[in-house]
């Protein structure tokens, strides 16, 4: 009898134990974990650096509040503001708390500049920001705000990648265009480069702030730091979470100046545990794996790696899978058919996948996954496709 709300279809398995991309359950059976915590253990499961920094930081200080200087988290934003667009940056735990502040960003900036009724907020039809109240509503899919009402006001919707559907949806009182780049939990589904330069450019156009979310695949998943960069283009608001903290709650929103201008005086937003020195040490542990030098590099060739190999037997799998969909290590098996049944047989052959929207199947190794890794886990979606043809 468990005591937790029903509201999550958890698999029977529990873990005692992680190690890098392996888990270890209860049930005596080692599993490959291509799941991590849905993109969020950066470098796997006890990873020995990130333990190194917890540890030494839980003996100095866990947590002073916002009223006083942080100097971990100083540090950590003045590197992810060095190495992006951002000029200022606002921690919070989570990611739909980091896409709401998002959102309050950009109200307050036309706001500030005395253009108050500039409040609404454009997102894609479909899409995830997470499950808050004002999240739901900004995603604009009828499951997750069914029963929910009142209806959270303030948010219009356009179709996924539709430069015609994004230009008839924007009115003048749009303050700003909220999508991922490349949409996780909406089944790995890319904005082309072509619609995110475009995208840029109404938006200057029309003095509309460029929201990117990269709770998902940002940090490093999409082989760039932030998936955006491959469109060439600078966003106004990123709001963060997930990997930045390898498996620890840290999220982020990252400001332009333009951008932060109406939120940066004191009293208009606030967190109590946003930015604590022990989340803020395991932000900055992160950030040194990643900002090593050639890591980004790595991420893209084991995405090839793996996409050459899952390809190389391609008849095995050709009327089960009907698109191979990736963007480096945010990958996704899109099924012509329910996953349901696919998850559950590479579950029984001990490789841990998670669904997504569109029949599919998302594979998310950590970033540091080893190729061996990467091998056995083609071996095992392999020999499942072959079973279930
Ligand atoms: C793109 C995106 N935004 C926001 C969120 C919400 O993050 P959290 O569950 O940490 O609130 C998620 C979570 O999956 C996400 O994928």
């Amino acid at each position: 009898m468990s005591f937790l709300a029903k509201n999550y279809n958890r698999r029977k398995i529990a873990f005692k134990k992680g190690k890098g991309s392996f888990l270890y359950g209860t049930n005596g059976k080692k599993y490959l974990d291509f799941v991590q915590g849905i993109a969020v253990n950066s470098f796997g499961h006890a990873n020995p650096y990130l333990i190194k920094a917890i540890n030494n930081q839980s003996k100095k200080i866990w947590h002073v509040s916002n009223a006083f200087i942080i100097p971990e988290g100083e540090r950590l934003a003045k590197r992810l503001t060095q190495k992006t667009f951002a000029d200022y940056v606002f921690f919070q735990n989570s990611g739909a708390e980091a896409t709401e502040a998002a959102i309050k960003v950009a109200r307050r900036y036309f706001y500030s500049i005395g253009k108050p009724k500039k409040n609404r907020i454009l997102c894609v039809k479909n899409s995830f920001h997470g499950r808050t109240i004002a999240a739901i509503f900004a995603s604009g899919s009828k499951k997750m705000t069914e029963g929910f009402g009142p209806r959270v006001a303030g948010f219009d919707h356009f179709e996924f990648n539709s430069i015609k559907s994004l230009k008839k949806s924007i009115n003048k009182n749009t303050a700003a265009i909220m999508l991922e780049p490349v949409m996780g939990e909406g089944g790995i589904k890319v904005h082309s480069k072509l619609f995110l330069r475009n995208l840029r450019k109404i938006c200057n156009k029309k003095n509309i702030l460029l929201i990117a979310d990269e709770v998902q695949c940002g940090i490093g998943r999409s082989g760039k730091f932030f998936a955006y960069e491959y469109a060439k283009i600078k966003p106004d608001i990123v709001p963060i979470a997930k990997g930045i903290g390898g498996g620890f709650p840290i999220g982020a929103v990252l400001m332009s100046k333009k951008a932060a201008s109406g939120i940066n005086s004191a009293g208009t937003h606030g967190s109590t545990f946003g930015g604590n020195p022990l989340a803020m040490t395991i932000g900055n542990a992160v950030l040194d794996q990643i900002y090593k030098k050639g890591f980004l590099k790595e991420i893209q060739k084991k995405s090839i790696y793996f996409f050459e190999e899952q390809n190389k037997r391609k008849k095995d799998y050709s009327k089960l899978i009907e698109e191979i969909r990736a963007v480096d290590l945010l990958i996704g098996l899109k099924l012509f058919n329910d996953q349901t049944k696919f998850i559950k047989k590479l579950e029984q052959n001990k490789l841990l996948t998670i669904r997504a929207a569109e029949n599919t199947v998302r594979i998310l190794p950590p970033l540091n996954v080893k190729k061996k890794e990467i091998d056995l886990a083609v071996k095992i979606i392999r020999k499942v496709c072959r079973e279930s043809k």
